[in-house]
């Protein structure tokens, strides 16, 4: 396991995560996640790709997924995932995801990817579409992480499950067929975000969601992204303060503080006998500041598809380089027959 990847010539420990091409990210996905990616590009030895495999368990129509590919492939690079730092890609471009997903699938039990928090509810949101990837998803992103042997999987609360289970899949692979895998831990970075809808900040920001009042993307306008913070749900009470019920408030001071670095202690007392307006007011402008240059950098980007697709020819080459040390393995512990 000590082998070296010619883009980590100091062992770095290997961190890796994917993301779902569905769409424009949202500032929850981007203080929540992206953001962080970037931030660990010094310290660690980074892999990020799009799961578009993944989106398969999904319909949409074939022009869309590719350009929502695309978009999100610029996304990263427009977050500020750096390509001569981190290995960045799309899962698809990459064989060795596929062919390790069906051999570990072989190794997953119907009554664990039944019990399945995920598995359970997409087929109950979406019972005409219960498709065996959408069951076997589990263990195309278990291949995912072991094929790099990662020592970190950044992941929110929805897939910690999925992480568990990689690392059981991973266990058993190696009882059986002898030591293949390192078992990925998660990461949980301190500043990790979680951001709540605008409109109803009970539940989590969200993408898919109808009210445009309860989301910010990434690419919105500035002017927007005020607009929107001033129409924030929040309480009929005053004080800008972190407390149980005053869910609202607690998510601007989540998103301020992430943004600014400031502790909630200190945003209580920036605020003090100011009221919401002011407070309000103050988030959406530190926001547009903060969203301002990923725009711009997007808009940039998104002139230039042959550099986009260079970049991701680059990455696909270098991840299958990668991959297919751990992939030739597995071959060969399981074996399939390898003609001399
Ligand atoms: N399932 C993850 C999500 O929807 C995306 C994903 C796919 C992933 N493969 C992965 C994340 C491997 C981390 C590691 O969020």
């Amino acid at each position: 396991m000590s082998e070296q990847t010619p883009s980590a010539p100091e062992q770095k420990k290997i961190i890796l995560s994917g993301i779902q091409p569905t769409g424009i990210f949202t500032l929850g996905n981007y203080l929540g996640a992206v953001k962080n990616w970037g931030q660990m590009q010094q310290d660690y030895q980074c892999y990020y790709f799009i799961a578009d495999l993944h989106s398969l368990t999904v319909h949409i129509e074939a022009s869309k997924r590719r350009a929502q590919t695309l978009q999100a492939f610029t996304q990263l690079l427009a977050c500020g995932l750096d390509p001569e730092k981190s290995l960045i890609f799309v899962q698809s471009h990459v064989r060795t995801h596929a062919e390790a997903g069906w051999i570990l699938a072989c190794c997953s039990q119907f009554g664990e990817l039944s019990r399945m928090t995920q598995f359970k509810d997409k087929s109950s949101k979406h019972p005409d579409n219960i498709n065996a990837g959408l069951f076997t998803y589990p263990s195309l992103m278990a291949g995912d992480i072991l094929l790099y042997q990662a020592d970190y999987v950044p992941v929110g609360a929805d897939q910690t499950q999925h992480l568990e289970f990689t690392r059981d899949i991973a266990t058993r692979f190696n009882h059986t067929y002898g030591e293949t895998f390192k078992l990925p831990e998660g990461y949980f970075p301190k500043a990790g975000a979680r951001v709540m809808s605008l409109q109803e900040p009970t539940s989590k920001m969200s993408k898919s969601d109808t009210n445009p009042n309860a989301t910010i993307s990434i690419l919105d306008e500035p002017g927007v992204i005020v607009k929107k913070f001033k129409r924030a749900v929040t309480d009929s009470e005053t004080e800008v303060a972190f407390r149980e019920g005053k869910d609202g408030i607690n998510n601007l001071m989540t998103i301020y503080s992430a943004i600014t670095g400031k502790t909630f202690e200190a945003i209580t007392s920036e605020f003090a006998g100011h009221g919401y307006g002011d407070f309000k007011a103050a988030v959406g402008e530190c926001v547009a500041e903060e969203l301002r240059p990923v725009r711009e950098k997007f808009d940039e980007l998104s002139k230039d598809r042959p550099y986009l697709e260079s970049l991701m020819k680059q990455g696909a080459e270098q991840a299958e380089r990668i991959s297919l040390r751990t992939l030739s393995k597995m071959r060969k512990r399981v074996g399939l027959y390898l003609p001399k």
